[in-house]
């Protein structure tokens, strides 16, 4: 064993100690680990399938963000153009009562909790049976007036007496529809070791959709920064997750870690969470490429005032977007370090940055993106894919094209990695992890 090892296993006996010497019995002492199910795990696929399916999705998920950012409502719910869903893990949980198991998919870059919801003439077809309110003893409607609702904000929330469920519709640019309202209900979370339960009743929201793809989901768990998210409604104030990477395919569980169980590893990194409502957002300020650091201005990746730019940790994309400037930098610096002719036909249309090569190169220039406090040094699967097929090799980075945006991290850039939320301490650390062994 080498000491990074033993440091692991101290580190899981820290861990099983803990957990196990306190009792999940309120929610400041919360301690859950759960599963988590990429959405294409079982498909059956190939890389190259894979990897554009992924790009595909990361795509999506940017449209929904632009949306929300030209303040076309405070959509609480994406959907998927093409039957590309804006999301990358599932996780499931019980709802109602009796409990129903319903799958859902984890999104830190949105709040709500949301199911779809009988009755429904128009719902998106769906793995498991639409979750059916008049089933569950448990289910009750928030009228309009409830703080729950007006902590929701919805646009189409104000107006009690013309709809006294706290009710929200939201119009896509597309034209595409989300109706629903909100509820209080019982949600029951599996210990997979200890030998009860965390029953709560929390806001859920029921919803109907009439277009685009649920992707083996019955809705969304929102891991945001607003009131009503699972993190806010538990009371928690620390989780992480460790993604097992993506590529090669991979039948082995990634896991989530709620409360007390969300630790962070000695020799793990920190950096500041800035404030906001809704996004993780960090402080980026500068990327190193092979031996080179990138030059910017100082404060050039700085979030700003009005909430524009800056940049956020993101589980829900796969792809690393970067605005403009930083991607031709980052592309031109890899171009230099890289001895491989450009790709101009790219794997897919998904990919911007692929080199022609026979065989996967052994070497490669290194990646580090460097945060307030902390560096994050990338391993190589995490930021490089190959495809044998189309014999390219792809750096996994995307553009982002309008500069008031903000810079997204995505989850390939954190396989493999124990990534800890501490709200307590308003801190993100992370730190290398061998995800598949939790
Ligand atoms: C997966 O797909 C390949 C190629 O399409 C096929 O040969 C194989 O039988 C499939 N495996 C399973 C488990 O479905
Ligand atoms: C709801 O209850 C009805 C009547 O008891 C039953 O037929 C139906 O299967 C239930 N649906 C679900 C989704 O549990
Ligand atoms: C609220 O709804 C009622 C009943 O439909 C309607 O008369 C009223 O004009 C609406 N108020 C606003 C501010 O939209
Ligand atoms: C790709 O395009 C660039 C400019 O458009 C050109 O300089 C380069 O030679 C092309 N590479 C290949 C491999 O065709
Ligand atoms: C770019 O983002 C800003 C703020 O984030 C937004 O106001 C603007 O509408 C966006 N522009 C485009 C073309 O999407």
């Amino acid at each position: 064993m080498s000491p990074n090892n033993y440091l692991l296993l101290f580190t899981f006996l820290t861990i099983f100690l803990l957990t196990s010497l306190t009792p999940p019995s309120f929610s400041n002492e919360l301690s859950l680990r759960l599963q988590l199910t990429h959405i294409d795990a079982g498909l059956n696929l190939t890389v190259h399938e894979l990897l554009g399916r992924a790009a595909a999705r990361s795509k999506t998920r940017m449209a929904w963000f632009a949306h929300i950012r030209k303040k076309e409502g405070q959509a609480p719910i994406f959907w998927g153009r093409k039957n590309n869903y804006a999301g990358e893990y599932l996780m499931n949980f019980d709802v109602g009562t009796p409990p129903r198991k319903l799958p859902f998919i984890v999104d830190t870059g949105s709040s709500l909790v949301w199911t779809q919801c009988k009755p429904c003439l128009d719902c998106i077809s769906q793995p498991v049976p639409y979750f059916d309110p008049k089933n569950s003893s448990s289910f009750s409607k928030l009228p309009c007036s409830s703080k729950q609702c007006t902590d929701l904000g919805f646009d189409y929330s104000s107006n009690c007496s013309a709809k006294p469920d706290c009710h929200f519709e939201y119009i896509y640019a597309d034209e595409s529809k989300s109706i629903g309202y909100l509820a209080l209900e019982k949600v029951t979370f599996r210990y997979s070791t200890e030998s009860s339960n965390l029953i709560m009743k929390i806001a859920i929201g029921c919803a109907s959709i009439n277009r685009g793809s649920m992707a083996h989901s019955s809705g969304i768990v929102g891991f945001g920064r607003s009131a009503e998210s699972l993190v806010s409604q538990l009371g928690i104030t620390r989780f992480s997750y460790c993604f097992i990477p993506f590529i090669p395919i991979n039948t082995k569980r990634s896991h989530m870690f709620l409360g007390n169980r969300a630790l962070s590893n000695s020799g793990d990194q920190s950096t500041p969470l800035l404030h906001d409502n809704e996004y993780y957002y960090v402080s980026l300020s500068g990327i190193t490429v092979g031996s080179k650091r990138l030059l910017f201005q100082p404060n050039f990746f700085e979030r700003k005032k009005d909430r524009t730019r800056g940049t956020i940790f993101d589980s829900g994309s796969f792809s690393t977007f970067l605005w403009t400037d930083v991607f031709n930098a980052v592309k031109n610096a890899f171009e230099f370090e890289i001895n491989l002719p450009v790709a101009n036909n790219t794997l897919t249309n998904d990919y911007k940055l692929c080199f022609h090569t026979p065989t996967n190169p052994e070497k490669i220039p290194n990646l580090v993106l460097h945060f307030k406090g902390a560096d994050m040094d990338l391993p190589r699967e995490n930021y490089v894919v190959y495809s044998t097929e189309k014999k390219l090799l792809c750096v996994v980075i995307d553009e982002e094209k309008n500069l008031s945006a903000m810079n997204i991290i995505g989850n390939s850039y954190q396989q493999n990695m124990n990534v800890l939320y501490d709200l307590e301490n308003q801190m993100l650390s992370f730190g290398p992890a061998q995800c598949d062994q939790l």
